[in-house]
């Protein structure tokens, strides 16, 4: 048998006898010809099988094999421009055909299906061209969002999913027994990196993150992941450049490693070549300012033309506050300095103007809402007692947190980005559901 070789491998084999292994995804064909189009999870080429070239029994049998049935196909590479596929350009001269399983007749077809339909079959859905695009710029991002890290002094340090107390606010916690003990699964990492950044200096865990919120939009999952990186001796400016670096290196990143899973998912990337430093910063006044004004002249934000409100000054923004306010920018627009009431109790006030905090979202373009939080933390003991106190949250549970500031303290900062919202707004998708393989979401647990 000639080598076995890999798709996105087949420029390297043009003339050559190579033999593949995968699936089938659509079949065509007249007369003396099947074209059989092949995936094997790098790439998807065109086969050709021309009668004379293989058996009476081989021809027959391409000719009934259903689609998703698994395969070892075998032949010489042909370049030809126009031949269709992933990388594109290439065809197979079939002289050899293994079935390996005949599939059983394959639920999804080439028909439009709803969406809960293809999330009930997620399971088959995810070989779909289009979701394994997703899945591989996903994979890029991830690395992307490492390889930075790694690359500028962070060090990995892992924390605990399972947590006896509440860090981001006790409304979305899901609650588990430990051994007859009450624990949460955790909604951050971010109260131990603040240990660990006495230790390492810099430091980030990324792992699944769960959040109990009755939301049911489309940027929030009940399991997403977050990568959460902490900065000792960083005090808010020095933070948002960190971000912008940051996120600016996963979208090039991603750009130049991803470009034929993009263009698949018929991404315009002209709004991502602009993603790079700085981005615009804006304060929450203003933000509020921005969106009164907006209300008051009777504007609108995309996809529905919804109108945009008006807004007191104090309260969080909604869906179309933020769509307005990245709106109005080409790149991530950060938001500072919120008022203290609507963000964690952990956030560094404002010197002379404790009401508000030293705290900034990321808002990414185009409506894809709020894909960092971020703040300096409360570096004095007092203070955050406080804090704790103001929040009604128990001292003995946080006075581990609290022995921080007593040996050593030190302004420090940290960010906390989700990757889902991320992915989606890479890959410009409009529900975050797309964006991880078994996503969990107020209304689905399964597969
Ligand atoms: O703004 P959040 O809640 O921040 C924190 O958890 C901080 N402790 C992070 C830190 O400073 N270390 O969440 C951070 C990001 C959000 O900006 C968003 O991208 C994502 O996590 N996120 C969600 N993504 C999907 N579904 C949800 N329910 C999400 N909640 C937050
Ligand atoms: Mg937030």
């Amino acid at each position: 048998m000639s080598p076995i070789i890999r798709i996105d491998k087949i420029a390297d084999h043009v003339g050559q006898e190579v033999t593949l292994q995968g699936w089938l995804q659509l079949k065509t064909g007249k007369g003396k010809l099947q074209f059989l189009r092949v995936r094997d999870g790098s790439g998807v080429i065109q086969a050709v099988i021309f009668k004379g070239n293989v058996s009476e029994e081989m021809f027959e049998a391409a000719k009934r094999l259903p689609i998703e049935s698994s395969l070892v196909i075998s032949g010489t590479v042909r370049a030809d421009e126009r031949a269709p596929g992933i990388p594109g350009g290439f065809e197979l001269d079939v002289n050899a055909l293994e079935v390996v399983q005949e599939s059983a007749e394959y639920p999804i077809g080439l028909k439009e299906h709803g969406v809960e339909f293809l999330m009930d079959h997620r399971h088959l859905w995810l070989r779909s061209n289009r979701q394994w695009a997703i899945m591989r710029v996903r994979a890029t991002i991830v690395k992307a969002i490492r390889d930075w890290l790694d690359n500028n002094g962070f060090t990995l340090v892992d924390t605990p999913i399972l947590t006896p107390s509440a860090a981001e606010g006790t409304t979305t916690l899901f609650k588990t027994d430990f051994h007859g003990e009450d624990a949460f699964l955790a909604q951050t990492g971010q109260l131990y990196n603040e240990v660990n950044i006495f230790s390492v200096g810099r430091t980030y865990c990324f792992g699944p993150t769960f959040r109990a919120e009755k939301s049911k939009t489309r940027r929030h999952l009940q399991e997403f992941w977050m990568v959460e990186p902490e900065i000792a001796f960083c005090k808010l400016e020095e933070l948002l450049e960190i971000e912008e670096q940051f996120v600016s290196y996963i979208v090039q990143t991603t750009l130049h490693e991803r470009a034929a899973e993009l263009k698949l998912l018929e991404r315009d990337t002209s709004f991502l070549e602009r993603i790079v430093p700085p981005f615009p910063r804006i304060s929450y006044d203003e933000a509020v300012e921005m969106i009164n004004r907006a209300a008051a002249a009777g504007a609108t934000v995309p996809p529905n033309d919804e109108p945009v409100p008006a807004m007191e000054w104090g309260g969080d923004f909604g869906a179309p506050h933020e769509t307005y306010i990245a709106g109005q920018f080409d790149r991530p627009v950060f938001v500072h300095h919120y008022p203290t009431a609507v963000k964690a109790f952990y956030m560094e006030p404002e010197p002379g103007r404790p009401e508000v905090c030293r705290s900034a979202d990321l808002l990414a373009p185009e409506g894809y809402g709020e894909i960092i939080g971020g703040s300096e933390r409360m570096s004095d003991p007092d203070v955050l007692l406080a804090a704790i106190d103001r929040h009604g949250l128990p001292r003995e549970a946080y006075e581990w947190y609290v022995d921080l500031r007593r040996y050593g303290s030190t302004p420090h900062s940290g960010f906390g980005l989700g990757v889902e919202r991320t992915v989606a707004w890479i890959c410009g998708l409009d529900h975050i559901r797309e964006t991880i393989a078994f996503p969990r979401m107020l209304n689905r647990l399964r597969p």
